[in-house]
């Protein structure tokens, strides 16, 4: 594994962390075995940054980590989470430090964690960032000692930008793959001029670049790449990553060749990420063991060649640009 620093926080942290939102919920049936047997394996490589959220399994995922973090608890691990989501309906208003601190509080609670390491506001509506007050409130949750630093996931290129003006911001969420470029423009640059930790997740855009699927492939009902292909219950832009399945497909054959040989595409797929300096972390999903050494292993070919970026490029211009980049 390779570490890198997470930021403003100073935390040192494994360049492949861990999407805990599969073995929540919302990704077809994972029992709890299956997800502790994955995260076990995650330690077991050294990987040290688990990512979760409150309403994943509407606490699932936190409790699982907490019960992680029992089962090995000679290793440091950092925890980040996220809060908002609970709010219902999902409005700018419902942003407060009452409804901040309430979500924290639970989060301690399924954490079973004194202070949080990192807690991210969780792709809140635009007009949250423009309220400072809110920011204002979460500085006041540090020096209560209840949360260690924060930062914000968003959905948009614009909104990371204007996250990153407020000082106590120390990292930024972001949807960053081969198939989704545009924070490559000017974010990166801007947030690693500032010092914030940038955290890269949907990163095998749902799974679509380990090259396992196919125009036959079948998703259960209770699987959002089922239920969320046209954003009917949350940001299409975290399913598939926001391109129509067969685009995807088609992105994913031209890929496929520039898969080093004895790698896999989901280990080409993070290499990529972590090819640019600015990334803290990316953080794929894992389900079960063997996607988790997959993804771990990926740090062995970093960085890729300057050939295989260029043709990386040369295929997302092709295929996903007119689908995402005016959109995120
Ligand atoms: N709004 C937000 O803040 C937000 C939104 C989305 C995600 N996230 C975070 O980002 C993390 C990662 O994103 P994601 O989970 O949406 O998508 P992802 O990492 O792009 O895809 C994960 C899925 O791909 C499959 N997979 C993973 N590794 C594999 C491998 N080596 N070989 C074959 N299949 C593999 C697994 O599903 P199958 O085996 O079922 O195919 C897994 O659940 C999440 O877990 C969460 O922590 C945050």
């Amino acid at each position: 594994m390779h570490y890198r620093t997470l930021g403003k926080t100073g935390y040192e942290i494994s360049a492949v962390g861990f999407g805990a939102w599969a073995i929540g919920g919302d990704w077809g049936s994972v029992t709890d075995d299956e997800a502790m047997a994955a995260l076990s394996a995650a330690v077991d490589r050294g990987v040290t940054f688990y990512d979760t959220a409150d309403v994943y399994g509407n606490g699932r995922s936190e409790q699982l980590i907490a019960r992680l973090r029992r089962e090995r608890p000679e290793f440091r691990m950092i925890v980040a989470s996220k809060a908002g989501r609970r709010l219902n309906p999902h409005t700018a208003d419902g942003y407060t430090p009452e409804s901040l601190e309430a979500f924290v509080d639970r989060s301690r609670v399924f954490l079973e964690m004194e202070t949080l390491d990192l807690v991210q506001l969780h792709c809140p509506p635009t007009d949250v960032y423009y309220r400072p007050e809110l920011f204002a409130a979460l500085d006041e949750l540090v020096a209560r000692g209840k949360v260690r630093h924060y930062g914000v996931s968003v959905e948009r290129v614009e909104e990371a930008l204007k996250a990153i003006e407020y000082p106590g911001v120390a990292t930024v969420q972001i949807v960053f793959n081969m198939l989704r470029q545009r924070p490559a423009e000017l974010f990166l640059e801007q947030a690693l001029a500032r010092n914030v930790g940038v955290i890269a997740r949907v990163p095998l855009a749902s799974g679509l670049l380990t090259g396992k699927m196919s125009a036959d492939s079948e998703f259960g009902a209770d699987d959002h790449r089922q239920y969320n292909r046209r954003g009917e219950a949350f940001d299409v832009g975290e399913t598939f990553s926001g391109l129509p399945f067969d685009v995807g497909l088609e992105a994913m054959e031209d890929l496929r060749p520039l898969v080093p040989e004895g790698s896999t595409p989901a280990q080409l797929a993070l290499a990529w990420i972590l090819s640019h300096d600015a990334i803290s972390t990316v953080i794929p999903g894992g389900k079960n063991p063997d996607q988790v050494a997959d993804n771990a292993t990926a740090v062995d070919l970093i960085p890729l060649p300057d050939e295989t970026m260029e043709k990386v490029a040369e295929v997302y211009n092709a295929h996903a640009r007119p689908h995402v980049h005016h959109r995120w």
